[in-house]
């Protein structure tokens, strides 16, 4: 096992000396820090696992290193607090901070808050790597006529680089694949590409997140932060469910579009950034407007460039393909050697209706060449509702929203569960080996949440 790497940024050297003690008795390697700026050095040579932060430090204050810090791929962070400032710790949660410790603290506190913050974090990032593997097919694949037309207007669209582009389709369609696309076939390929999920988020902190917000434009906002939209400079912004965006979010976004200008929270100038704004959503928009949920104004803008995602029971002469590529790459991935299916199975698959669309096909396919034990994957290999001819009902996989903190150890273990369990179609072996646990392991998992039967 590798040693992580912990900073510990303290002015009292008496402290900072304790606790590396500690800690390097506990195995791991320790930078530390005197004040604010040299933490920054510190990281700028080597990222750290975790980082111990005072609050009070000659430079400012240990928050201000939050923002840089924190996020969902950042640097989990634990605030040492003064006894009985509670109400400073609540804020440095709130700020991103991952736990904190109140002065004085003992040495067990140190380690068992130090194992939660880490074990957290490991679980959390296994379950976006998880997710993010659902969501990945490599090209997008597509022979019928429909999706011909599609791809056509994606290269159109693609080098049509400053309009906003509308994705809309079923869920599993191919929305965030086209999104993808978009953004890598078009001359912004080499910058980013920020994808934002619009109902993931409370409206005033999804206002912060996408336009930033000063120091000081709320009780929280100790420091000055940068919204998406300038993290998307030079790149592709990608609003997904879009229809979940409130009103207020909504007038906001419209004049964003518009000219790329936007406010922060709190400031009193405009910025402009040079984006292009892709937006999805699996919704009728047209119905949102006229139950007036969604602007009208803002649904004309968006829909200038529109690309609809046919369902996939509407281009059956795509399903071959895809079950040829999605087995290609479950070979690879699992280590099998499945050559294709029999007839009969081809004959159901192009027959069933696929409500999850492609997506459900994509976890058919798995589940089929997981359990296989021979080349040419048969009926018997499919789920009772595609064998039947069924509409099925599982078809759309739904995600679990995670906030950037203050969700428990036990809520993500049990979020990564129920993942893995739908990701391998309820088989617990095979769940346990997407998350790396022996049998043993996920069956104990199973019974302390109450899922052993599930
Ligand atoms: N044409 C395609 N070729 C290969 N894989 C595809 C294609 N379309 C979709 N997929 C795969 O199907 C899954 C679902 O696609 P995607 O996430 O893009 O759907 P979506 O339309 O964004 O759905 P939702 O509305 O639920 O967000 C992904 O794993 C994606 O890689
Ligand atoms: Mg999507």
């Amino acid at each position: 096992m590798s040693r992580e790497r912990i900073l510990v940024v303290d002015d009292d050297h008496l402290i900072r000396d304790i606790l590396s003690e500690r800690l390097e008795k506990k195995g791991f390697r320790v930078l530390r820090a005197a004040s604010l700026s040299e933490a920054r050095t510190a990281i700028s040579r080597a990222t750290p696992d975790l980082a111990i932060l005072d609050v009070k430090l000659p430079d400012g204050e240990g928050t201000e290193l939050l923002p840089e810090l924190s996020g969902e791929e950042g640097v989990p962070c634990v605030m040492m607090t003064a006894h009985g400032t509670v109400t400073s710790a609540v804020e440095a949660l709130r700020q991103g901070a991952e736990d904190f410790l109140e002065k004085p603290f003992s040495m067990d506190r140190l380690d068992t808050t130090l194992a939660h913050v880490l074990e957290r974090t490991r679980l959390r990032r296994q379950l976006k790597a998880l997710r993010d593997a659902g969501s990945q097919g490599g090209g997008i694949v597509g022979v019928s006529p429909e999706m011909e037309g599609v791809m056509g207007l994606v290269r159109r669209m693609a080098s049509a680089d400053q309009a906003t582009v509308l994705l809309l389709g079923e869920t599993g369609t191919g929305k965030g694949m086209v999104a993808r696309a978009l953004h890598e076939l078009s001359p912004r390929a080499q910058g980013p590409f920020v994808n934002v999920t619009c109902s993931a988020l409370t409206e005033s902190l999804m206002e912060s997140e996408l336009f930033g917000h000063e120091k000081g434009a709320f009780t929280d906002a100790r420091t000055t932060k940068r919204g998406l939209v300038e993290v998307a400079h030079g790149g592709t912004l990608f609003l997904d469910e879009i229809a979940e965006l409130t009103p207020a979010l909504q007038s906001k976004l419209l004049r964003f579009l518009e000219d790329h200008t936007f406010r922060r929270v709190g400031a009193t100038e405009d910025r402009t950034v040079d984006v292009r704004v892709v937006a999805a959503t699996n919704r009728n928009l047209q119905a949102e407007v006229e139950t007036g949920r969604f602007r009208e104004d803002l649904y004309y803008r968006l829909r200038v460039l529109p690309i609809t995602l046919p369902p996939l029971r509407q281009r059956r002469g795509d399903v071959a393909a895809l079950v040829a590529a999605f087995i290609a790459a479950f070979n690879k991935e699992l280590g099998r050697a499945v050559e294709g299916v029999d007839p009969e199975t081809q004959q159901v698959l192009e027959a069933y209706s696929w409500p999850g669309n492609v997506r459900e096909l994509r976890n058919v396919v798995e589940r089929a060449v997981l359990l296989s034990d021979g080349p040419i994957l048969t009926t018997d290999l499919l789920p009772p509702e595609v064998r039947r001819g069924g509409s099925g009902g599982e078809g759309s996989l739904t995600t679990v929203e995670l906030g950037p903190s203050g969700i428990d150890l036990e809520e993500l273990e049990r979020h990564l569960l129920e993942e893995a369990l739908r990701q391998a179609h309820g088989n617990r072996t095979q769940a346990g080996r997407l998350l790396g646990l022996s049998r043993h392991q996920i069956r104990n998992r199973l019974h302390k949440y109450g899922m052993a039967d599930s």
